[in-house]
C-alpha cells in the first residue's frame, strides 16, 4: 500500500518526507487556498520535496477550461496527476487527455458507478472520499472495497485511491479492503506511530540498561 500526505504544507511534507514512508501528495483547491500561494508555485515547491506522484487539482468546471488547466498543470512537472471531478466533463476531460500520456486522479468519488466512470476513461487513480461519506452516515469504507473488488473482476488498472481519510483506524481498514494508496493528513500519519506498549517498553529497556551500566552515556 503506498502512503501519499494530504496535504499542501511544505512543514508537513519535509517532515513527513523525511519518514521515508511517504510515496505521494494529493492537494485539493481548499489546501491549496490554505497555504495562501498560486497553485502552480505552490506545486512545484511540493515537486521539490516529495519525489513521487503529486495531484494538482483544476479549477475549471468545463471540458474546454479542464484541458487548458490540465496541459498547464501537467507541464510543471513530470509528477503531477491532474485531478478533475467526477462529472461528466471531469470524465471527458480525463479520456481525452490520458491518451497523450496526461495522468488523472479523478475525485470526489461517492458511488461504484461513478468509480466504472473513472475506470473507464483510464484514470490513473480514483478517489473515494471516506470521511465526508461518513460525515453524512453512509458507509465510506464500504465504497472503497466495493470498488476495490469491481476493479479486480475486470484487472482495471486504475488504482483506488482512498482519501478523506480521517483517523488511523480509516488507513487500517483502507488496507483491509485493498486500497492501493492511503492520502491522509499528516496528523493522522503521525498518529500512525503512537502505542502506548511502544512507549512504555523502551522506557523500560532504557532503565535496565542503564541500571546494569550506569557509567555508559545515552545517546540520543
Ligand atoms: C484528497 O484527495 C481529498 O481532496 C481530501 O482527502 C479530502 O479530505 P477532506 O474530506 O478531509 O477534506
Amino acid at each position: 500500500m503506498k502512503f501519499f500526505l494530504d496535504t499542501a504544507n511544505l512543514d508537513e511534507l519535509k517532515k513527513g518526507a523525511a519518514w521515508g514512508i511517504v510515496d505521494g501528495v494529493t492537494t485539493n483547491p481548499s489546501l491549496i487556498a490554505k497555504e495562501g500561494k498560486p497553485i502552480e508555485e505552490q506545486v512545484r515547491r511540493i515537486c521539490d520535496i516529495v519525489d513521487g506522484p503529486i495531484s494538482a487539482e483544476v479549477v475549471a468546471t468545463e471540458f474546454d477550461g479542464m484541458v487548458k488547466q490540465a496541459h498547464e498543470l501537467s507541464a510543471i512537472h513530470p509528477n503531477i496527476i491532474v485531478k478533475v471531478p467526477l462529472t461528466r466533463d471531469g470524465i471527458r476531460t480525463c479520456a481525452t487527455l490520458c491518451k497523450q500520456g496526461i495522468r488523472f486522479n479523478l475525485t470526489l468519488c461517492f458511488s461504484a458507478a461513478q468509480a466504472l466512470l473513472a475506470a473507464k476513461a483510464g484514470a490513473t487513480f480514483v478517489s473515494p472520499f471516506v470521511g465526508r461519506f461518513d460525515d453524512i452516515a453512509e458507509e465510506g469504507m464500504a465504497l472503497v472495497d466495493t470498488i476495490c473488488g469491481i476493479y479486480s473482476n475486470y484487472g482495471f488498472k486504475t488504482e483506488v485511491l482512498a482519501a478523506s481519510l480521517r483517523s488511523p483506524l480509516h488507513v487500517v481498514q483502507a488496507a483491509q479492503a485493498g486500497a492501493h494508496i492511503a492520502t491522509m493528513p499528516f496528523k493522522v500519519l503521525d498518529q500512525l506511530f503512537n502505542h502506548p506498549l511502544t512507549d512504555r517498553g523502551l522506557e523500560q529497556f532504557l532503565k535496565d540498561y542503564k541500571k546494569a551500566f550506569p557509567d555508559t552515556g545515552t545517546p540520543r
